[in-house]
């Protein structure tokens, strides 16, 4: 029976149809459309509102097109969307009976429902990519505890800490990530199904029921909201976004470690790509384009809002213009976490380099101040004035922290304060230090070895945890 043959005399142009199904799309959630028409079919028949016979039938045309595959489908732009195409199936498969299976429900609340089901596999697989990103970093992470880097903050040389410590930064920012989607999944895993066109139906549909057999913990209750809703899309792409920032940063950091500048990491020749022109390149273009797509993602995230800002409630057709960009989001979320994943764990830290910068440019400054203020009790003001001099003068006349005695420091103390520190040469030698310095912070969250164990440990629990 043809959707068109009542209200509407004239078929669509081709170039109409074409533009405006969603086959295309659709085949994404024919599965799920399957699912959606089976559970519903199944409470109709429960509650008696359609025969247990046509049930039935419908029931086994349903399974056998779920069998077959989406390849048995009219996908002619003409049929509009895989809800008219699958109808279609099960009416060329039982004739007339089958429009019994549309009673007291609409293809607002069809796709809506057809939609959340996709959705949620989806964000349980970036779940899965998720502990996979956190446990390839926690791998790398217990290689490198004792690799000395230095920490920057604006990119200028701040205070020494490992590889390994940088890289926890990372894993507990992908946690939150982690959490953050968890929490957007509860809102998706709720079943508008029964809201119909919008205002539900006079048959004693059994709302709760339909939930329990597509397996969603709650119901959208308000059957306009449950037609027009589309913020657990908005809330995914806004989760995968804030991931994507996450992992633009490492991309970023790998593309700037990568440099003959800072030659602190290489990338390994799997994910390089070389020059046409010039011989000598190995560019990190797979980092690159990782780095690009993560902008891509937020891109979905701002197409999504303005088609949904000020769009009247209840369904409008734009809401299908949504989806692809939701699809979009997920496909190159998926993407990027596992071809960053595989990136990182194939990429290998220089720590001879690493050693080199930590040691160059006065990393352990800090140090020095606070071990003024622990030994001489001096205000840490006046300890950071005497040790910013010392530095300022240390670089005018060419020397290296390792050049800095206790005497060297007096002559900037004396000048400053009119007082010597005469500091132990031996503390002075050791707040220089990078390797010293990082041993003994070892408060939580900090860079000694033990604590970035420690924490190494905390997040495998948790990626055990979760994976259960
Ligand atoms: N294909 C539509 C979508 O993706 C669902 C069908 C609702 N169509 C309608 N004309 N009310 O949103």
């Amino acid at each position: 029976m043809n959707l068109r043959s009542g209200r509407l005399k004239d078929k669509m142009t081709g170039d109409a149809a074409e533009f405006t199904s969603s086959l295309d799309f659709d085949r994404r959630i024919f599965k799920a459309d399957i699912q959606c028409n089976l559970a519903h079919t199944t409470m109709l028949k429960e509650q008696g509102i359609i025969s247990g016979d046509d049930a039935d039938q419908i029931l086994s045309a349903l399974n056998e097109l779920d069998d077959k595959g989406i390849n048995e489908l009219d996908m002619d732009p003409s049929v509009e969307d895989i809800h008219m195409a699958v109808e279609n199936y099960v009416t060329s498969q039982v004739g007339e009976v089958a429009g019994f299976m549309h009673t007291g429900k609409s293809r607002n609340d069809q796709v809506a429902t057809d939609l959340r089901l996709v959705l949620k596999e989806e964000l349980r697989d970036i779940h899965l990519d998720l502990l996979n990103f956190i446990s390839t970093l926690l791998d790398l992470a217990d290689a490198h505890t004792e690799t000395i880097m230095v920490g920057y903050t604006h990119l200028q040389h701040a205070q020494p800490t490992t590889f390994a410590h940088h890289l926890l930064s990372y894993a507990y920012a992908l946690k939150r990530d982690y959490d953050r989607i968890k929490d957007a999944y509860k809102r998706v895993d709720m079943s508008p199904l029964g809201s119909a066109a919008l205002t539900t139906t006079s048959f004693a549909i059994h709302r709760k029921r339909t939930a329990e057999l597509l397996g969603f913990s709650s119901i959208v209750e308000n059957s306009i909201d449950g037609v027009s809703s589309r913020d657990f899309m908005l809330e995914t792409v806004s989760s995968l976004s804030i991931l994507c920032t996450t992992l633009s940063k490492i991309c970023e950091e790998l593309i700037i470690w990568s440099t003959y500048e800072f030659g602190l990491v290489e990338i390994a020749g799997e994910y390089s790509s070389t020059s046409s022109i010039m011989p000598q390149k190995k560019n990190p273009d797979v980092a690159e384009i990782a780095r690009a797509k993560c902008a891509g993602v937020f891109g979905e995230l701002v197409a999504i809002l303005t088609m949904l800002k000020s769009l009247p409630q209840s369904y409008n057709r734009d809401l299908q213009e949504v989806t692809p960009h939701l699809w979009n989001a997920v496909d190159n979320s998926h993407a990027l976490l596992n071809i960053i994943a595989d990136m990182l764990s194939t990429t290998k830290f220089n720590k001879e380099r690493g050693v080199e910068l930590a040691e160059a440019n006065f990393s352990t400054a800090t140090e020095l101040a606070d071990l003024m203020v622990r030994e001489k009790k001096l205000p840490f003001r006046v300890a950071h004035q005497i040790v910013g001099r010392t530095v300022g003068k240390a670089i005018e006349e060419g020397l290296m922290p390792s050049d800095i005695t206790p005497e060297y420091i007096d002559a900037v103390a004396n000048e400053l304060t009119g007082e010597k520190l005469k500091l132990d040469s031996e503390l002075v030698k050791n707040a220089l230090d990078p390797q010293q310095v990082i041993r003994n912070r070892k408060i939580i969250g900090g860079p000694a070895p033990e604590m970035v164990k420690e924490a190494i440990a905390n997040l495998r629990n948790f990626v055990r945890g979760e994976s259960r």
